[in-house]
C-alpha cells in the first residue's frame, strides 16, 4: 500500500453518510481502552456542525474516490490563565486500517495545523488514550508531548 492518488480536502454535506460511518470506527478503535463506552449509540461528534462551522476545519482523505483519513480542527477559546488567547483543537483522527504506518495522520495533522496557523494559532491539544500506542505515537513523532492526566474513579466496581 502506498499514498499515490491521495487528495485532502474539506469535506462537504456529501461526505456525511461517509463520515458518520468513519467516526464508529474511531469509537470502536478506542473501545478497549474505555470500557464504559455504550455498545450502541455511542457517538462522538456533531458532524453536520463539524462540516458547517467557520472557527473550524474538517477534512477528509481520498485516495481514487474513498475515503482513507479524517482529521478536524476547531479554534476554542483558551483558559484566561494562559498566554495564548485561543488553541487549535484536534479531534476525529482516523485513517483506514490498510494505509496505517505510512504517515498519512501527518499529513492530516500538518494540513490542520498549517490552517490554524494561518489564523494564528500557535498552540494546539488534543485528547487521546494513554494507551492507544499508534495513536499516541503518531502525535508524538509530529511532535506532540503529553500534557494534563485525566484521573477516575469509578464506585461500581
Ligand atoms: C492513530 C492513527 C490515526 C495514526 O495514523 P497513521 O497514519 O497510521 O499514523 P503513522 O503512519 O504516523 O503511524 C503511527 C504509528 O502507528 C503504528 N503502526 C505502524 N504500522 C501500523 C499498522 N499497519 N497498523 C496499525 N498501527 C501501525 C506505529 O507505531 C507507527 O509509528 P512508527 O511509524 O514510528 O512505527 C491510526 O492508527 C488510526 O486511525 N487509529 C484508529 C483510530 C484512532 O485510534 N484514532 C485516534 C483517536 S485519538
Amino acid at each position: 500500500m502506498n499514498l499515490n492518488g491521495l487528495i485532502v480536502r474539506e469535506a462537504g454535506n456529501d461526505d456525511y453518510r461517509s463520515l458518520v460511518e468513519l467516526e464508529q470506527k474511531v469509537i470502536d478503535a478506542e473501545r478497549p481502552f474505555n470500557v464504559p463506552l455504550k455498545e450502541k449509540g455511542a457517538y462522538y461528534y456533531d458532524i453536520e456542525k463539524l462540516i458547517s462551522d467557520l472557527d473550524s476545519r474538517l477534512i477528509v482523505g481520498e485516495i481514487r474516490g474513498d475515503i482513507v483519513a479524517t482529521g478536524y480542527v476547531q479554534v476554542r477559546r483558551s483558559k484566561p490563565a494562559l498566554e495564548h488567547d485561543n488553541h487549535g483543537y484536534l479531534v476525529f483522527m482516523y485513517v483506514a486500517e490498510e494505509y496505517r504506518g505510512l504517515g498519512l495522520n501527518k499529513v492530516v495533522l500538518q494540513d490542520l495545523v498549517s490552517w490554524g496557523q494561518q489564523r494564528g494559532v500557535t498552540d494546539f491539544y488534543l485528547d487521546a488514550y494513554a494507551e492507544n500506542a499508534s495513536a499516541v505515537r503518531a502525535y508524538e513523532k509530529f511532535g506532540f508531548r503529553g500534557s494534563l492526566l485525566e484521573m477516575k474513579l469509578n464506585l461500581e466496581s
